[in-house]
């Protein structure tokens, strides 16, 4: 187990965004239709060769149901990147970035100088679609956070976005 870098990375959004299923898509590439609400915390660890460096990945996945927010705000500290997740299809789950989960980290994280991105998950559902592209983006940029539009599903940019969180956290 040998690396150049360690670091954490902590999914949060509402419940069913898909958080669980990004991570099972990035360090298993599966994807599972069914699945269960994640229960407290669970990780996983990747390895990732970014320039040459070996960087060991431990991404932290919570649970977005509101019954778990005081056990999952415990696990924030010292993460070096936080990945904000809604869905694209439920206009509520990116409205509540800004009213829950960008507060619930500002409070419990202590890390204003953590590398922040939102991903808008469940692109491959362009029909149902509720929020614009343009939309995300602006709210991203307006929260000084990087911005990814994924598919966990037909895994659509799902590395891309872990990997350029990465660079950037290798880059501050
Ligand atoms: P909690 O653990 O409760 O916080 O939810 P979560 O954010 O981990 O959601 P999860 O990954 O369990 O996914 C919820 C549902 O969304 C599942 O039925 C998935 O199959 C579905 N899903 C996840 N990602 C995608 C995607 O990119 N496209 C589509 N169409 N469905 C997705
Ligand atoms: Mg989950």
């Amino acid at each position: 187990d040998s690396y150049d870098y360690l670091f954490k990375v902590l999914l949060v959004g509402d419940s069913a965004v898909g958080k669980s299923c990004l991570l099972m898509r990035f360090t298993a590439d599966r994807f599972d239709e069914v699945t269960t609400s994640t229960i407290g915390v669970d990780f996983r660890v990747k390895y990732l060769n970014l320039g040459g460096r070996r960087v060991k990945l431990t991404v932290w996945d919570t649970a977005g149901q509101e019954r778990f927010r005081t056990l999952t705000s415990s696990y924030y500290r010292g993460a070096q990147g936080i990945i904000f997740v809604y869905d694209v299809t439920r206009r509520e789950t990116f409205e509540d970035l800004e009213r829950i989960w960008m507060k619930e980290v500002d409070i419990y994280s202590n890390i204003e100088d953590a590398v922040k991105m939102v991903v808008a998950n469940k692109v491959d559902l362009a029909s149902t679609r509720a929020v614009s592209t343009e939309e995300g983006h602006a709210f991203a940029r307006d929260n000084g956070c990087l911005y990814v539009e994924t598919s966990a599903k037909v895994n659509i940019a799902v590395g891309q976005a872990f990997e350029e969180l990465v660079q950037k956290i290798l880059e501050t």
